[in-house]
């Protein structure tokens, strides 16, 4: 079966992460995003994979070349301006044949593929669509399904008022490719908001299968920062898995579930404090204490400062005393002067514009 990864939105609601590169390779576990997922597919014997992209497409070419590496065949379709989740696929309509599986890409997750297909094949609905439960439902897609487990209703980001299930649409989907027929070509098309519910309303059987294994969505920063956390806590537990070249001097005390990348350099009496994650050649001062924080690679941090619960972007820097809280999110590049104090959810943009929502 092929699988189609949809790559090609703008991944607004992880600015100021996703100004230099898509969300689709920013690192998760010190891997590119879409790694896991091709691990993820190819565990399910899946390999024909074509990346649907629109937002710096280059880069995410240059990542994963054709794929070999991981042991997938990659295709890469490039939309001239975005054509939305179900538009997407039409758009690549002479690739597929068969049934094929649709995947958000900011999604990871342990669903049984395998049992999915599996259930697709026996069944035979229009499309199957996994759901997954979460805390609170209000800020996704619920899906409300009948006793014969058919979806009966979309209703997209509901007030708590509204909230029948805590099950939502997980991302995932297998379609027939006489799906296509149903989506116009060269014009953006929504799966959620168009294709499935025009399906429900004339009827035609979309079929649920409801799973409670593993799903994070790195889709907001608030969600790339839990979903490290819940990840590295179940992937490592207590662990502390430092690569090749790293330092960390003697007298510095590490608490995990910690990564330390390639090259770092870890300084005396510094603390690290699990979940965390430290990228490639960063650079930690005597005294730094760093709790929960996420950082990429080449961040270098002057001694005395301390980062909570923070994510910090390729290359920035952050001299002595300086203090950031929970939430913030600083982009590649940035300097935090001497002595700073960032109050909770202060983003900084690359060019060190603060809490900026506009347009790039
Ligand atoms: P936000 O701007 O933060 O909403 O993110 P997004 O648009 O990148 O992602 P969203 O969660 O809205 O979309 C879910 C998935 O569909 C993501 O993996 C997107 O990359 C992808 N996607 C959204 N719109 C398009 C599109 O027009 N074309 C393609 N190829 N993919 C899309």
């Amino acid at each position: 079966m092929q699988a189609i990864i949809l790559v090609g939105g703008k991944g607004t609601r992880l600015r100021p992460l996703t100004c230099n590169i898509p969300k689709a390779i920013v690192p998760v576990l010190n891997r590119p995003f879409l790694e896991h997922l091709l691990r993820y597919l190819g565990k399910h014997g899946i390999r024909d994979i074509v990346l649907a992209m629109g937002y710096l497409p280059t880069s995410i070419r240059d990542c994963l070349g054709d794929g070999s590496q991981l042991d997938v065949h990659l295709t890469y379709v490039v939309e001239e301006s975005p054509l939305g989740t179900a538009g997407a696929v039409k758009n690549m309509e002479s690739l597929l044949q068969g049934a094929f599986v649709v995947l958000n890409g900011d999604i990871l997750t342990e669903i049984d593929l395998t049992d999915m297909i599996g259930r697709h094949r026996k069944v035979m609905p229009r499309v199957t669509m996994a759901l997954t439960p979460v805390e609170d439902p209000t800020m996704y897609g619920v899906v409300e399904t009948s006793e014969q487990g058919l979806v009966t209703c979309f209703v997209e980001k509901p007030g708590w008022g509204q909230v029948a299930t805590n099950m939502i649409n997980a991302g995932i989907y297998i379609l027939d490719s006489d799906i296509l027929a149903e989506i116009p070509a060269a014009t953006p098309y929504m799966f959620e908001q168009d294709v499935f519910p025009a399906l429900l309303r004339r009827g035609d059987p979309i079929l649920a299968y409801p799973s409670d294994a593993c799903w994070v969505d790195i889709g907001t920063t608030g969600n790339y920062l839990k979903a490290h956390h819940d990840l590295l806590a179940k992937q490592h537990g207590h662990e502390i898995v430092v690569a090749g070249g790293a330092h960390i001097d003697a007298t510095a005390q590490i608490k995990g579930p910690v990564l330390v990348g390639a090259g770092s350099w870890i300084g005396e009496n510094a603390m690290i404090v699990g979940p965390a994650v430290l990228g490639s050649y960063c650079s930690i001062a005597h005294d730094v204490v760093i709790d929960g924080a996420l950082l990429w690679d080449g961040v270098t941090v002057a001694e005395g400062a301390c980062l909570h619960n923070c994510v910090i972007g390729s290359s920035v820097r952050v001299e002595a005393a300086c203090d950031i809280a929970d939430g913030c999110v600083l982009g590649d590049h940035v300097v935090i002067q001497q002595g700073s104090r960032l109050p909770p959810d202060t983003r900084i943009w690359p060019d060190g514009c603060v809490n900026s929502d506009r347009e790039i």
